[in-house]
């Protein structure tokens, strides 16, 4: 098969074959089933001609590849990012005999001599998201812009409209705009010039977001940068805040980076959830600057999504607001218990996983009785080879800088691909410090008490890693480690 090969991803997406790049259209249908469609090349392993690839989930794990969904309709013209929202109530007037119809909305890039005009267009689909019609009055926003893009739409219920970011990306501004249909827009206002700006502006999402023990409504609009993020190249910021039906304010001036290293952009929330629910996510795991020349296997593909994830916002006594980023249900993909032990004390567990098909883990350390008086101690992981003593590690003082280092991996070598990142320390008043992960082959994540921080990251080893140590040193008597270690299903056999 073509899911087979060392660098492939087995709990995570990636595309049959060639270039994918953003997750787009991300819906859950009324029978529960998940929808991604992404940005897809299918004809060469770089980005270029870009269309609209799909696959379908029950779990968000395992996918089935299903046929491309939106195709450019010249050979002038490209489908870039965009969303999917279901039209229940038929608002649109293109589903008058059903409550399921799908309306994409996004960006045709359209080239001709010059560089292109970015125009947002809508599609439709009446058989639930595998194929699409194109309204006949396309574009539905045209502002003669070469700059103009990736439209993301959700029903905003106490104004009854359809409500729309979009990125006029050169000018630093996210615009919202309205619409009762789908069809006609009317511009609401400005987000302009907050956070980082990086060099330009992409792939806006603004979804209503739970905060932790309260009741507070509160929003969050998320903004990629690319070029020009902190690490180089492309990441995502965020912003919380109040949402009135026609403009967004953020809660303060901070800029708020949704992940320590460099392989998680133009993340979307999938559409549809709103109230407590918390909300669904996938992103992009890889980054501008070198997406285009990473290892491609022998398969020809290039590029995987993250995992699935939870979002929500939480106060954090340090910072504020922060979006807590959790695995979606992994414990559903566990195949089999490796270690698990609740008094590791100040030792390490070693395990040898080259038995295990997938290659794939989940991991955790917790240490917890912490008090002021014992914050000391470290916990640390290393994955590595046994062949070619390759390794992957990472790991915190318990109160201190969490960091991660993919700089011992030898099959990719460019300046770009940076080594060691680091996230700064917050422990919880709750007096447990947290630290959990997948590694799937090529990619590590990591969710820093409870996903308070995390960090995705790509990773190319000559050989497969096959053994994990995770230890703990110099903590206190009166607190306690445990540590646990999850074989994963191989989602893809
Ligand atoms: C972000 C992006 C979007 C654009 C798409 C094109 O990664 O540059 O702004 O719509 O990719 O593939």
């Amino acid at each position: 098969g073509i899911y087979t090969g060392q660098y492939r991803p087995r709990v995570h997406f990636s595309p049959p074959q060639h270039f994918m790049n953003d997750p787009n259209g991300m819906f859950k249908d009324a029978d529960g089933l998940w929808h991604l469609y992404y940005q897809y090349n299918p004809k060469t392993s770089v980005a270029g001609d870009q269309h609209w690839g799909h696959a379908t989930s029950k779990d968000l794990y395992t996918w089935d590849n299903q046929k491309i969904a939106l195709w450019p309709p010249t050979n002038t013209t490209y489908v870039y990012s965009g969303s999917a929202v279901v039209d229940k109530n038929n608002t649109s007037g293109f589903f008058p005999h059903q409550d399921n119809g799908v309306v994409a909305i996004y960006t045709l890039a359209v080239y001709t001599d010059h560089a292109g005009v970015q125009n947002q267009n809508i599609a439709y689909s009446r058989d639930g998201g595998y194929n699409f019609e194109t309204y006949a009055n396309n574009p539905v926003i045209d502002i003669n812009s070469t700059q103009f893009r990736d439209p993301k739409v959700f029903w905003h219920a106490p104004t009854e409209k359809w409500v729309m970011v979009l990125a006029y990306s050169a000018e630093f501004v996210i615009g919202l705009y309205t619409s009762p249909n789908l069809k006609d827009w009317s511009h609401a206002s400005n987000f302009t010039h907050h956070g980082l700006l990086g060099l330009q502006y992409e792939c806006p999402n603004l979804v209503e977001m739970p905060l932790q023990g309260s009741d507070e409504p509160m929003y969050l609009l998320q903004i990629s940068i690319n070029p020009g993020a902190p690490l180089g190249g492309s990441i995502a910021q965020y912003f919380p805040g109040t949402f009135n039906g026609t403009h967004f304010t953020a809660v303060d001036g901070a800029a708020r980076i949704a992940d320590f290293a460099k392989d998680n952009y133009a993340g979307q929330f999938f559409s549809g959830i709103t109230g407590s629910e918390k909300q669904v996510s996938i992103a992009w795991a890889s980054n501008w600057q070198y997406t285009s020349v990473v290892p491609t296997g022998s398969e020809g593909w290039r590029s995987q999504m993250s995992l699935p994830r939870y979002n929500y916002l939480k106060k954090a006594s340090q910072i504020g607001y922060v979006m807590v980023s959790e695995p979606y249900n992994i414990e559903t993909v566990y195949s089999g218990e490796l270690a698990y032990n609740t008094s590791l004390g100040n030792s390490s567990i070693l395990i040898d996983y080259s038995h295990v098909p997938s290659g794939a883990l989940y991991f955790e350390a917790n240490v917890t009785g912490l008090t002021t008086s014992t914050l000391q101690g470290m916990v640390n992981f290393t994955f590595m080879s046994s062949v070619s003593g390759e390794y992957v590690r990472g790991g915190s003082p318990v109160n201190g800088d969490t960091w991660l280092d993919r700089g011992h991996t030898y099959a990719f070598d460019n300046p770009y691909f940076n080594d060691k990142f680091s996230a700064t320390g917050t422990y919880g008043d709750d007096g447990i410090w947290r630290v959990s992960g997948v590694i799937d082959r090529s990619i590590i994540e990591l969710f820093v008490n409870g996903g308070e921080q995390s960090a995705t990251s790509l990773f190319f080893a000559k050989q497969p890693l096959d053994t994990v140590r995770i230890g703990a040193a110099g903590i206190a008597p009166d607190a306690k480690v445990s540590v646990g270690v999850w074989a994963l299903k191989d989602t893809w056999a």
